[in-house]
């Protein structure tokens, strides 16, 4: 309101003098607001005029009413605290790398990029918990410490517990299972590990997955329930997030295309699609064109370049300086991906019926539709030991991926349970896992088993398809990764 007193406090995030005026931009963690200090205000324009960027303060003042500030308001200061004047801040508006930037990863998150992620994972975070505790699933937190493989053995990260060696969790879901018996409708929501040793724009090794599972359901149920919550989760984020998508450059209308029924089709069926023909030209043709959309960059680059030396104020040549890194990091990316791509063409077309998708594969089969799609039906060789054969061809599981649209591959994993603890046991044996370790496993197969399945959604997946970024390290505040665990 205009007129009002208040009291602002937060950090320097940006800072104009005019001679009689000092202008600040504040930062408070909701926002930013433009406050105004007069010379006549004689301590507190001293103070501002000694503020540097990221500096903490706190400002007294009354709104004002001013079409030219951000937010078409800004306060009119009378007082100014300072709490610490910051060291010259190592993030500029200049461009950084990619690594500087992830080493710098805690001063980093000030930004209005990381902000504007870290908002979206937060709603992401809410809808998942908002939808189940409205559909009347319990939360139930597992063990971070497991003794064995929830997924495969050769993605285990082992830890000393005392004398023994055990791992990191895979997954809750084992353990989900004996409280899914004791509780119907359930779900836990945590930190999960994996010794990914691809460097992939889908792996983290420490992730945050939530998985539900319920008693009495079959795969169709399980489907359903995926479906609903995915819905859930992309109205949320319109709603909630309007400005931060508009900010990262998202195609909202993709978003909002996301409506029920999903695209179903079974591996066999996307085994087909990968190998046919349309296939092939599609990928074909698109790689032509993205073949000309690099060399429209490169060309962009060079003259970027030529007017770099021909800029003479400091801001153009930032502001140059800026798309030149920009360019170079795209059209790294793009060259890289180009390069790949008759690989992943020739490997579609002679994708052989028992392997699993591979990233390249997921990419191709979800570009495709435009709204996620399930692909059903693995072969039981390529999935989980716990995945329930089917009852009609036993070479196939009862188990679903859902794939992101736009290219983004498997969010979800999940699956009916298999009930019967001598298939169990022989799949677990296949996979070279030790039926030994899972007595208290099978055990739920010996008292009152019932159908039974559920799914694991990935957060940072979800984010990266929700925010249109082309990594999963920028959807989490600190994204662990076989290069990185620091800081
Ligand atoms: O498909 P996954 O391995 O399924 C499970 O762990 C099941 N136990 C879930 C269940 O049925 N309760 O993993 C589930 C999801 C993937 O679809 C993906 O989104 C995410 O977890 N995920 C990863 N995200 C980032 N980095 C990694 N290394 C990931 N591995 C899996
Ligand atoms: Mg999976």
């Amino acid at each position: 309101m205009a007129g009002q007193a208040v009291r602002l406090r937060g950090w320097l995030h940006g800072k104009r003098s005019g001679g009689k005026v000092c202008f600040l931009v504040i930062r408070d963690g909701t926002g930013i607001c433009q406050c105004v200090v007069e010379a006549a205000a004689a301590d507190a324009f001293a103070a501002a005029t000694a503020l540097t960027h990221e500096s903490s303060f706190e400002v007294t003042g009354t709104v004002r009413i001013d079409e030219r500030s951000p937010g078409g308001a800004e306060v009119a200061v009378t007082e100014l605290r300072g709490f610490q004047t910051a060291d010259e801040f190592p993030i500029t508006r200049k461009a950084h790398g990619i690594d500087f930037l992830m080493n710098n990863r805690h001063l980093w998150l000030r930004s209005n990029r990381p902000t504007a992620i870290l908002r979206v994972r937060h709603t992401v975070i809410r809808a998942i918990r908002d939808f189940f505790d409205g559909n009347g699933f319990t939360l139930v937190d597992m063990p971070i410490l497991v003794p064995g493989a929830g997924e495969d053995r050769q993605s285990l990260f082992p830890v000393t517990y005392f004398d023994e060696s055990v791992f990191l969790t895979q997954t809750g879901q084992l353990y989900l299972e004996s409280a899914c018996m004791a509780l119907g409708k359930v779900y836990c929501f945590g930190p999960t590990f994996r010794a990914e040793k691809s460097k992939t724009r889908r792996h983290l090794t420490e992730f945050w997955m939530v998985e539900p599972e319920v008693a009495f359901a079959e795969l169709d149920d399980v489907m359903a329930l995926a479906e609903d919550m995915i819905c859930a989760v992309v109205d949320a984020v319109l709603a909630a997030n309007g400005p931060e998508l508009e900010f990262l450059g998202r195609d909202v209308a993709a978003l909002k295309n996301i409506r029920k029924p999903f695209h179903r089709l079974t591996y066999s069926q996307a085994v087909e699609l990968l190998r046919s023909e349309p296939t092939r030209q599609a990928l074909e043709a698109e790689l032509e064109r993205d073949t000309v959309r690099l060399q429209g960059l490169i060309a962009e680059l060079d003259a970027c370049e030529q007017s770099l030396a021909g800029a003479k104020k400091g801001w153009q040549q930032d502001k140059i300086e800026s798309r030149i890194r920009e360019l170079r990091e795209n059209i790294q990316d793009l060259e890289q991906d180009v390069r790949a791509r008759p690989d992943h063409i020739r490997l579609a077309q002679s994708f052989a019926w028992g392997k699993d998708l591979g990233g390249s594969d997921e990419t191709i089969v979800s570009r495709q539709f435009d709204r996620p799609v399930f692909v059903t039906e693995y072969p039981r060789d390529a999935k989980a030991f716990y995945m329930k054969v089917s009852p009609r061809d036993p070479r196939v599981v009862r188990n679903f991926d859902l794939l992101a649209p736009e290219g983004y591959g498997e969010i979800i994993g999940g699956s009916q349970r298999e009930e019967d603890s001598a298939v169990i046991e022989e799949s677990l044996k296949a996979k070279g896992l030790r039926p030994e370790d899972y007595t208290w496993y099978l055990d739920l197969r010996r008292y009152g088993s019932v159908p039974h399945g559920g799914f694991g959604l990935g957060v940072e997946r979800t984010v990266a398809w929700l925010c249109g970024l082309k990594h999963v390290r920028e959807t989490i505040a600190f994204p662990r990764t076989m290069g990185r665990v620091y800081p």
